[in-house]
């Protein structure tokens, strides 16, 4: 088993090299290579959601859940398709129900254990509006698994992938005095894979979109892959798009609702999706990505189609 995971890391790094560090290209709902599969992958599902955020990763044999949604069967139809009752840890932005209710409800009915739970809140974290927090800290210390606190700048693995963690806590000050709420204090989750990246933007308000922008742009937050804050509802702020610039915007809101941020993506150039068309498989080589998308109630199809009637259109 260790033999097989460092050969395969070994022939991931000889891959990069070879690729000479190039940025890779993003294809979407396009049939993968032949040999594809056979190669050492970060797979990551973004679940089929209605305004909740659910995904699961896959590295190297290790798995992880960052938030997991709201609707626990559409999380433990999914692990249980893919075999899996246990993963090596869970990471929730932050204790709203749309991204921790499914993980506490599988975990509670013995559908999920997980070795480690990982959260920005610290575990006593208590908000008169919120009682998620409270419910899931008790259900994590009666089936003995460890919650831990996590703080800006930490870093994870996952098999071969990097997890970097961003994050605002209560003391934050806002430029604008406006105060933190909680879905401004979620988690943010920048993952490289070789020369291949995504961020996880969870729930953040425009303000911290800002000053993530301005803190970190330089650094390096760009993506090929990004979520859309807080469920792509409004459009995102302009200096965190320009310092992702990302090439496909993941969105897990409902479709009637997230026009705006769709009509932001189209006008800078930049693909989208929704999770409310089924869900979509991510997968890289850390070089590359290959995203592809089941269509569970045939609106994909018809999405497609008038794209291509547009572009017909266009043309002449
Ligand atoms: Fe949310």
């Amino acid at each position: 088993m260790f033999g097989r995971k460092v050969c395969g890391i070994l022939c991931f790094v000889l891959a990069l090299v070879l690729a000479g560090g190039a940025m890779g290209d993003v294809y979407i709902d396009q049939e993968k290579p032949e040999g594809w599969e056979d190669q050492y992958l970060l797979r990551i599902y973004a679940l089929y959601s209605l305004d909740c955020d659910a995904y699961v990763l896959e590295c190297d044999g290790e798995t992880m859940i960052l938030d997991g949604g709201k609707n626990a069967s559409y999380l433990t139809e999914f692990l249980a398709a893919h075999d899996i009752s246990h993963v090596d840890m869970i990471f929730n932005s932050h204790p709203h129900d749309d991204h921790v209710d499914a993980v506490y409800n599988a975990i509670r009915t013995g559908k999920l254990t997980t070795d480690v739970f990982y959260s920005p809140f610290r575990e006593n974290y208590d908000d008169a509006v919120d009682t998620f927090q409270k419910r899931t800290v008790k259900l994590l210390n009666e089936k003995g698994i460890p919650y831990r606190q996590i703080f800006s700048g930490d870093e994870f693995q996952l098999g071969g992938a990097r997890i970097k963690v961003y994050h605002y806590d209560g003391q934050t000050k806002k430029p604008n005095g406006g105060s933190m709420m909680i879905n401004d204090m979620s988690g943010i989750f920048w993952i490289r894979f070789g020369n291949a990246s995504i961020l996880f933007t969870a729930d953040i308000g425009g303000t911290i979109q800002q000053m993530l922008a301005q803190e970190y742009g330089k650094e390096g937050l760009k993506s090929d892959i990004m979520t859309a804050p807080h469920h792509g509802k409004n459009a995102m702020n302009g200096e965190l798009l320009a310092a992702v610039s990302p090439k496909l915007t993941i969105i897990t809101g409902k479709v009637a609702r997230v026009g705006a941020c769709q009509k932001q993506m189209e006008q800078n150039g930049v693909a989208w999706k929704v999770t409310s068309w089924g869900n979509i498989t991510m997968e890289t080589d850390g070089k590359d990505w290959y995203v592809n998308q089941e269509d569970k109630f045939g609106e994909l199809k018809k999405w497609q189609k008038q794209q291509e009637r547009k572009n017909k259109k266009k043309k002449k």
